[in-house]
């Protein structure tokens, strides 16, 4: 198996010679894209050395892990390929840092293929993950996660990924004593051995939320201050990742038919739109990121939208997606690119001049094919019968492991803490 020889590459001493490295790794990462091609078209005969499909690849890019991980490379397009070594190489549902919410397994789900899909970027590889590699990166440092219930999705998932570098799992640790749970605001996790602690701040819309003040109309019910930040972020200057994820509660439904209006300053605007609204919250994030960040220091990341698949009606109007069990291959039922990745996008280009080592986080391709890897029906124990199911959070290990990848490939382009050799 092409995995066991990287494996042993990493193993190697330092005095190996550069350029033997770099031809096992070469080859070890021609064979890897060799399996996965006849992995995913078990039909035809190939050959091990197919000409054509070489051909097809290697102009396009660097094989070699070395120069593409200093280089920028498009992850967000590819393809979904059969691995057979997943979840295996990952971590497993008993990882301790899952919320019940996420077990699918343990929740009742009984096809477990969507396990075992690898994301294949097209022109670029995806560097392996390497919780050592990247554990060691991270020494004496933090990592935060702010956003939504999607974002403490992503946040679980590193956790299980890393923790697979840690021999003794006791040594990692919620530092409160909290349980991994969704009604917490706040969590944060240490790996003791390597002084690093992986937060997660709850905020739905990034900015703050609040109280109707007392003055307020009376249908407005809540606020979300678009030009204030939750005193969450003053815990966050000096973090040297920060992952920003939102989306979800930025529709009609969760705002302003709920009563939940927009704020600037003193002002309740009724009549701002949640888009204009998304907009505005975006600025204010950047202006903090701006005047609070080490621009040296910190890498910044926003995650793109995270599509969500209720077939057959709206989440709460009996929407399901427990009916498929592979990967979307019908390219007609994808989603145009929401308007929410538009903005973001715009928002780190700005950032992006003005010297922030800031990346967008573009997963939502990727993510809009894997319609069978929500929980569905298969949701945390104590969920009545006739709920709606789950189609917008991610089983895990799952869909989100890979965005995580992402984040780590992104985090390699940027030298993230190399230390010189
Ligand atoms: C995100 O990635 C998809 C797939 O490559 C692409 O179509 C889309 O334009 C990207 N979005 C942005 C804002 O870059
Ligand atoms: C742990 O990391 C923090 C920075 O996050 C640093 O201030 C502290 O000195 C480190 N502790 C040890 C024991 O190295
Ligand atoms: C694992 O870590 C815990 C907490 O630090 C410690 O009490 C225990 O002895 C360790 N176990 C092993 C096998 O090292
Ligand atoms: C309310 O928000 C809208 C944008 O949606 C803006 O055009 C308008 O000027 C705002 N009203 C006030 C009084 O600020
Ligand atoms: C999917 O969910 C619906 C509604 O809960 C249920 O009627 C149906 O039997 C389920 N189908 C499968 C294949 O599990
Ligand atoms: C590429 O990696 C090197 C460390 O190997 C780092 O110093 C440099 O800043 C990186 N280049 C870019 C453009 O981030």
């Amino acid at each position: 198996m092409p995995y066991s020889i990287q494996q042993k590459l990493q193993s190697l001493s330092n005095p190996i010679k550069k350029e033997l490295k770099l031809s096992i790794l070469l080859f070890s990462l021609i064979t890897t894209s060799i399996l996965c091609y006849n992995v995913i078209t078990p039909l035809q005969p190939t050959s091990l050395f197919n000409i054509d499909f070489l051909s097809k690849i290697l102009p396009n890019n660097n094989l070699t892990p070395t120069k593409s991980s200093n280089k920028s490379c498009d992850y967000s397009y590819g393809k979904w390929v059969w691995d057979e070594t997943q979840p295996e190489r990952r971590y497993s549902e008993n990882c301790p840092f899952l919320d019940p919410g996420f077990r699918c397994r343990q929740n009742g789900r009984q096809d477990l293929v969507y396990q075992k899909w690898q994301w294949l970027p097209e022109g670029c590889l995806l560097p392996r993950f390497n919780a050592n590699d990247f554990l060691q990166r991270s020494r004496n440092g933090r990592i935060v996660f702010a956003g939504d219930s999607i974002g403490r999705n992503q946040w679980e998932s590193l956790l299980c990924m890393l923790t697979q570098g840690v021999s003794n799992q006791s040594t990692i640790y919620e530092e409160n004593g909290n349980p991994i749970t969704k009604h917490k605001g706040f969590l944060s996790i240490k790996f003791h051995e390597y002084n690093l602690t992986v937060q997660y701040y709850r905020l739905p819309y990034l900015v703050a939320s609040d109280r109707p003040p007392r003055n307020a109309p009376k249908e407005v019910r809540g606020v979300v201050r678009v030009d204030k930040l939750h005193w969450f972020s003053t815990n966050w200057v000096g973090a040297d990742v920060l992952v920003f994820s939102t989306g979800h509660w930025w529709n009609q439904d969760k705002t302003i038919k709920s009563g939940h209006y927009f704020q600037e300053g003193q002002y309740i605007n009724m009549t701002m739109d949640v888009m204009e609204a998304f907009k505005r919250s975006l600025n204010t994030v950047k202006l903090y990121i701006m005047q609070n960040l080490e621009l040296k220091k910190s890498r910044v990341f926003f995650r793109s939208y995270s599509p969500v698949h209720y077939r057959d009606g709206e989440w709460n109007k009996g929407g399901h997606c427990n009916t498929s069990t592979e990967p979307e291959t019908d390219k007609k039922r994808l989603e145009y690119e929401p308007q929410n990745n538009i903005y973001t996008y715009e928002v780190v280009k700005q950032m992006e001049s003005a010297g922030i080592m800031v990346q967008f986080l573009n997963i939502t391709y990727l993510t809009e094919l894997r319609i069978d890897g929500h929980p569905s029906s298969n949701r945390e124990p104590g969920t009545p019968v006739d709920a709606p199911q789950d189609c917008s959070h991610w089983c895990l290990p799952g869909v989100p492991d890979t965005w995580n990848e992402l984040l780590y490939a992104g985090l390699l382009t940027t030298g993230f803490r190399m230390k010189p050799v």
